[in-house]
Order: structure tokens, then sequence, then C-alpha cells
């Protein structure tokens, strides 16, 4: 939903801020997986904890992640699954608070969850349960939710920061429905804090409130940003090629999909890929958009683990009459292996195919490099890859090293995960650690 301002449940007939509670010890902006973790840190501390958030709801990427059950750890969480210009600086987060602590927290809230592929591990039921799970929480050890609410004017004083709030002037997501924890600041304030955490995630999927809002106050004060770009997001290929694979839309496949850096450095993902009408989609694909870089091209291995020129030798000795696709299709979607056959056009039948032709085949179906044009781009990117770089944050508490009480945590910091739950762990891990010090 989009406001002129917010929406009047959001804000309870009492005014929210008052005189007294214009200050705080720690302002957490962005009500999100890292912000809302790093606030009930803060405030089992002892901390007077205020989080804003400019949507209307607190969560919302939990609330749609998974598929709606939210996939919020994986038990194979390691520095190894995630990017960043400095691939060290998330060990000692993910050590402090590893994948089992998030769990812990799930099990205490009665929250049934299951391990389904790769180590993911989701909800039975659906993610509002993580949600619910953060906000019960905040409550209890008493950290102040804002919602509706802006952040701007950030100034640095000798006692921390003061921030302008106000009413959003636009508002994100559906208003929240009970539960005590929403209130938006009625008119705009001066609020003081001695620590403010930046927790305003990354770019990606602008419609559900995403900002660049952790650059403009890396810049602010004069931090060096590691350029950010879609991660997890699906291929659009040129019109040409587009044409070629259409009849292609809506065939998944298990694959491998790799990628190979400029320096030689392969990445490979074994996961389902996805034919669209855009393009390239599903979790290989998406896991090896974020090592892929404009102009590259990415090889397809659409029958791992066969031998297909074996295979089609074997067909063309067992029944010559047969056609290349029919033999094709014994391990390939029927289309799938028609498209291949187009691609790679030769003879009818597999008696009249060189060893020569059947190679090109295998070739096709298993070394397959195609040049993507493109991503989708934030509209569809599951994360935003880059963010403020590592080197000016302390990595154990996150704290910014030049700026005393300023933090950066989750997806606003140049720390990306693969697909798989490494995000939200990275989440988790980063804002914890940031609510041990703030
Ligand atoms: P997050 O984006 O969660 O929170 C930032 C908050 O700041 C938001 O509430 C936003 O409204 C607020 N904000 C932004 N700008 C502001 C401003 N100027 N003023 C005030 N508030 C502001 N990961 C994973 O591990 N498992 C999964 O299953 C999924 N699934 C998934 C599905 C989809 C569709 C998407 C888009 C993403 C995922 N992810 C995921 C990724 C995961 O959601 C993401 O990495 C984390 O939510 C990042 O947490 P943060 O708290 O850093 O940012």
């Amino acid at each position: 939903m989009t406001a002129s301002a917010p929406p009047p449940h959001a804000r309870p007939p009492e005014t929210p801020l008052t005189m007294d509670a214009v200050q705080a010890d720690v302002l957490v902006i962005g009500a999100g997986a890292a912000g809302m973790m790093c606030a009930i840190e803060a405030a089992k501390r002892g901390r007077r904890v205020l989080v804003i958030d400019h949507a209307a709801r607190p969560g919302e990427k939990i609330r749609i992640s998974g598929g709606g059950r939210c996939n919020f750890t994986n038990v194979n969480a390691a520095p190894k699954n995630y990017l960043s210009q400095n691939p060290s600086f998330c060990i000692s987060a993910l050590r402090r608070y590893g994948w089992r602590n998030f769990v812990r927290l799930v099990d205490e809230a009665g929250v049934a969850w299951h391990e389904k592929t790769l180590g993911q591990l989701f909800c039975d039921g659906s993610a509002t349960q993580i949600v619910d799970l953060l906000t019960g929480r905040l409550r209890q050890h008493g950290a102040r939710l804002m919602l509706a609410t802006a952040a701007s004017d950030i100034r640095h004083t000798a006692d921390g920061f003061t921030v302008r709030l106000s009413p959003a002037a636009k508002v994100a997501g559906k208003a929240a429905q009970g539960g005590g924890a929403a209130s938006g600041s009625a008119a705009p304030v001066q609020f003081s804090c001695a620590s403010l955490v930046i927790a305003s995630g990354g770019k990606s999927i602008p419609k559900m409130g995403a900002t660049g809002f952790a650059f403009e106050v890396a810049a602010q004060f004069g931090l060096n940003v590691i350029a950010p770009r879609p991660g997890l997001v699906p291929f659009t290929l040129a019109p040409e090629q587009l044409a070629m694979l259409a009849p292609l839309a809506g065939v998944a496949v298990d694959a491998v999909v790799s990628h190979t850096s400029p320096a030689g450095r392969k990445t490979s993902f074994a996961e389902a890929l996805l034919f669209t009408h855009r393009g390239l989609s599903g979790p290989a694909i998406l896991q090896i958009s974020s090592y892929w870089r404009e102009g590259d091209a990415i090889t397809l291995s659409l029958a791992p683990g066969v031998d297909v020129f074996a295979a089609l030798k074997a067909a063309r000795a067992a029944n010559g009459r047969q056609a290349p696709q029919t033999a094709l299709a014994e391990f390939l979607p029927r289309r799938l292996a028609q498209a291949i056959v187009e691609m790679q056009p030769g003879p009818e039948r597999l008696a009249d195919c060189s060893d020569k032709h059947l190679r090109a085949l295998d070739a096709a179906v298993n070394a397959w490099s195609i040049r993507p044009n493109g991503t989708e781009g934030y509209r569809t990117a599951e994360v935003m890859l880059g963010g403020v770089d590592t080197s000016e944050l302390d990595q154990k508490t996150m704290a910014v090293k030049a700026v005393p009480g300023l933090y950066f945590i989750g997806e606003a910091v140049d720390v990306t995960g693969w697909l798989g739950g490494y995000n939200f762990q990275w989440a988790w891990a980063s804002g914890w650690c940031a609510g041990q010090a703030a």
C-alpha cells in the first residue's frame, strides 16, 4: 500500500513520542531481521532502545521470505557461503552467533521447523511466526517499535547523534494489525541517542520499502561503499536468444551452472534451473547470478552426471532409426531435448549421425555456454551485493571504526550470502553482535 500519510491504526491516539521519550540509548533505523535482532539484544542489556521503520509493518521481507515459510537459517552457514571484498570479515560474527543460536530462539518460541534440502531450515507454518517471535521479544525486553516513521537530518553531537523523526511520506506495506507494537511519529521530533544503528537493508525490491538510505548515511560520514548490484536474481536474455528458447518457458531441470571469473576462479551450483519467458531462473541461476558480471558467459550442464556422448552412441547402436531428440529425452524433458536438437541441427536418424555430431549434442547438453544480456535487477533480486565497505567496520561489533557510536548491520554491509537461509543468518549474526555493543 502506498499512502500520503501513515495508516491511522499504525498511530495510536496517544502521542507516541512524549518529551521524555525523545531520547534513547540506542536508535535502530530499520525493523527488519538485523535491526530487530540488534534491538532485542541491546534492550536485554538494559539499554533504552527505539526501532523505527518507514514501512507500516516490521519484518516485511521476513514475511514474504522462503515462499512464505521463511528459510531462516542454514546448518552449513560458514564464511565460504558469503561474498564480500573481505571474505574473512564475517568469520567472527558467524562464530559468535551461529545458526544453532537462532534455532534455539525459534525452539524457545515453540515455532515448528524442518530441514529441507542443502541444510535449509524453514518454518513448518507461516513466516509471520518469525516476525511475531522478534516483535514479542522486543516487547518482552522493553524495546519500542515505531512504524511509518522516516529518519532524516542525522547529526553527530558530543553525546552521540540527533536524528529528525517524522511521519513517513510514503508508507510501504499493509498497516500493522493489533499487537500493540506499532506506533508512528505524529509530528517531527528531534531524537537524541548515544548509539545509532543503521539496519535499513539493501536496495532489492523497492516496492517493499527498500532504499539506499544506508549509503546516504555512509556518504555523510565519508565511509567507503562497495558498489551495490543486484544478487540472487534471474537472468534476462537477448531477444534472438529468447525467441529460440521461447518454447522452453516453464521447463525445469536439475542442473549444474558454472561461472569462471576473469581470474580463472570457477564457481558451480548444482540445483534446479528454470527457463522463463524472460530468460533463466531457478535456484542454480540465482546462486550464480551473484558471481556474474555484465558481459560474462555462464555454462549450463543440463544432464549432470550423464555421459551424453556415450548414451547417444549406445542408442545409435541399439536403434539407429531413433531420432536424436528421442534418445536425449531419456534424460532431459522432451521440450528441452527438442530444443537442443534444433540448436545443433543434423541428421534425423541416429544411424546417420557422426561421432562429431553426437559430441556436439553432448556439448549442447552439458557444456552449454550462454551469455545473459542482463538481470531482472532490484525489482526481483533477493539481495543486494556490495554495501558499506567492511574495512570501515569492527568485525566483532559492526561499529564504524572512525565514528564511535555508529553501527551498520545486515544487508547494508558488504557481506552477501548464498541462497538458502544464509542471508538471514548474516542479519541475525551481525545484528546480535551490534546488540552486544551499541
Ligand atoms: P531488511 O530489508 O530485512 O530490513 C530493512 C528495513 O529497513 C525494512 O523494514 C525497511 O522498510 C527499512 N528501511 C529501509 N529504508 C528505510 C528508511 N529510509 N527509513 C526507515 N526504514 C527504512 N534470506 C534468507 O536467508 N532466507 C530466505 O528465505 C529469504 N527469502 C527472501 C525472499 C525475498 C523475496 C527477498 C526479497 C529476500 C529474501 N531473503 C531471504 C533475503 C533477506 O530477506 C534479506 O537478506 C534480509 O531481510 C536482510 O535483513 P536486513 O535486516 O538487513 O534488511
